[in-house]
């Protein structure tokens, strides 16, 4: 249920004040009866709205979405058997229901995407959208090239080899941090990949989704996508599937 003067000034009739005037002047009918009550509440998907008898389309529903920097000891669940603290007690703030793109491992951090736009959500975890995520992963050893270029063919993990992805050491050292893009949503995956070529992972971050970056954000904080970015994320799931890097977005 939406307030009358925000569906009218969504659908862009005029602004929220000038809606309420017209409200207040009785020239708003919601399904066949004048409206003058300024506190009125309609269903937008459901309600026939007409100002001077033309009838106002529905305005498209507003959906939030948003960004989390999910700190390492948190589920990716409303709810956890084990009693563990879940995203949602970092999201107490946002008095809207949303649900998380994807999962992130307990032990895992960084970049979570959350919204109640349910379309969006199941394109962008849909395995055939291609979409892709990029991680940060603290590794036992220092990978070699050769075990890296792997990636490019896939790695068979689980009794079935992954979809391409791409990686490279960003930090060598006995412990190295490499960056991975994959396309795929696999439970575990990126550990799996990485341990299957001999170097267990020790930390795990993502740090890109479909073009949202998770930039400065502090670890337990989220922020709202801007329009650009639910705008990026919709055309990541309209391209085709495609080994990272031979995609310009997403
Ligand atoms: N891959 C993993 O192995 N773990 C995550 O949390 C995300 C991707």
């Amino acid at each position: 249920m939406e307030r009358l003067q925000k569906v009218l000034s969504r659908a862009g009739i005029a602004s929220r004040r000038a809606s309420e005037r017209l409200i207040v002047e009785g020239r708003v009918a919601v399904n066949g009866a004048t409206v003058t009550q300024l506190g009125t509440s309609i269903d937008p998907s459901r309600d026939v709205v007409r100002v001077d008898g033309k009838r106002v389309p529905a305005p498209p529903a507003s959906h939030t979405f948003l960004v989390l920097n999910k700190p390492r000891g948190y589920v990716t669940t409303a709810r956890d058997p084990e009693g563990r603290p879940t995203v949602m007690d970092l999201l107490r703030e946002v008095g809207k229901r949303v649900y998380p793109v994807g999962r992130l491992d307990y032990a895992s951090e960084g970049l979570l995407l959350l919204t109640d736009d349910g379309d969006l959500a199941r394109d962008l975890m849909r395995p055939a959208s291609g979409v892709r995520k990029t991680y940060l992963a603290k590794v036992r050893g220092r990978p070699a090239a050769k075990d890296l270029e792997r990636m490019c063919h896939g790695v068979v993990v689980a009794g079935r080899r992954t979809l391409p992805a791409r990686a490279h050491v960003v930090r060598p050292g006995p412990n190295s941090w490499v960056e991975i893009t994959v396309v795929e949503g696999r439970k575990h995956q990126v550990r799996m990949m990485l341990e299957a070529i001999g170097h267990p992972v020790q930390r795990l971050r993502r740090v890109r989704y479909g073009g949202v970056e998770m930039g400065d954000l502090p670890s337990g904080r989220f922020r709202a996508l801007t329009p650009e970015e639910v705008r990026r994320l919709r055309g990541a799931c309209r391209a085709s599937p495609a080994r990272p890097g031979n995609r310009k977005s997403g």
